[in-house]
């Protein structure tokens, strides 16, 4: 497979088309902890906008698997920045990047700025290709300090956790919910400490808080958001 591509066509049109959204990318970013609903929300966002849905996530978990896979540590920056290197479209459609070994392995590779700096132009390229909704840590503060809407989704640690356990059940992996507690706020504090892109809001992000909203109401106060901001 050949290395992560952007998502670019040809042609003269196409150039100026391109150059334009540059200008000014039509992106929404959705950053937040884990759990807080920004994945579900990224997705029916970009399917009512017409735009493309990145969950970035997905790099950070695929560069952890390789590293896991070739027997090393997800810390090691020069294992870690090769595998960023060579990621692939197949590696994002793995059925293995979810489960607490991946969980940590990402947040692990995603302290390292080696790891961030070789994902960082596939992210732009992406969202300024056709416009985009991204869902992450950072697409609001550093991937797309520009965008027209940034929402920052969360919820209180205790309704993400039950969240997450109940959609672990789904797929019928039984764990405990104390255990799923507290691995997510492990991976949130470092997420939040990290010294390179740091989860935060951007200062002109909403925050949207979930933790007394179903997924309907959510939807529908950051539609309401998001049109407002894009205009
Ligand atoms: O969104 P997620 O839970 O799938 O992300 C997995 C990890 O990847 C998360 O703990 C931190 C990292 N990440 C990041 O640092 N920046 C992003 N834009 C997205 C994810």
């Amino acid at each position: 497979m050949s290395p992560l591509r952007s998502p670019e066509g040809g042609g003269e049109a196409e150039h100026r088309r391109r150059e334009s959204q540059r200008q000014k990318p039509r992106v929404v970013a959705v950053d937040g902890p884990a759990a807080a609903g920004k994945g579900t929300l990224a997705r029916r966002l970009a399917a009512e906008l017409g735009l493309p849905y990145l969950d970035t996530g997905l790099l950070y978990r695929a560069v952890g698997r390789r590293v896991l896979d070739a027997g090393g540590d997800p810390r090691d920056v020069v294992a870690a920045e090769a595998a960023a290197r060579a990621l692939t479209a197949a590696d994002l459609t793995r059925t293995d990047l979810r489960g607490p070994e991946a969980d940590m392995a990402a947040s692990a590779v995603a302290t390292l700025p080696a790891v961030r700096a070789a994902l960082l132009d596939w992210q732009r390229d992406f969202g300024r290709t056709h416009g985009a909704v991204m869902d992450g840590r950072d697409i609001g503060t550093v991937i797309f300090p520009d965008a027209p809407a940034k929402l920052f989704v969360t919820a209180s640690p205790e309704a993400r956790a039950r969240r997450r356990h109940a959609e672990l059940a789904a797929r019928g992996v039984v764990r405990d919910l104390a255990d799923v507690e507290a691995e997510m706020r492990a991976r949130d504090a470092q997420d939040a400490a990290r010294a390179t892109a740091p989860m935060k809001p951007a200062e002109d992000a909403v925050v949207l808080d979930t933790t007394q909203l179903g997924i309907e109401e959510a939807f529908q106060a950051a539609r309401v958001l998001v049109r407002a901001r894009l205009g």
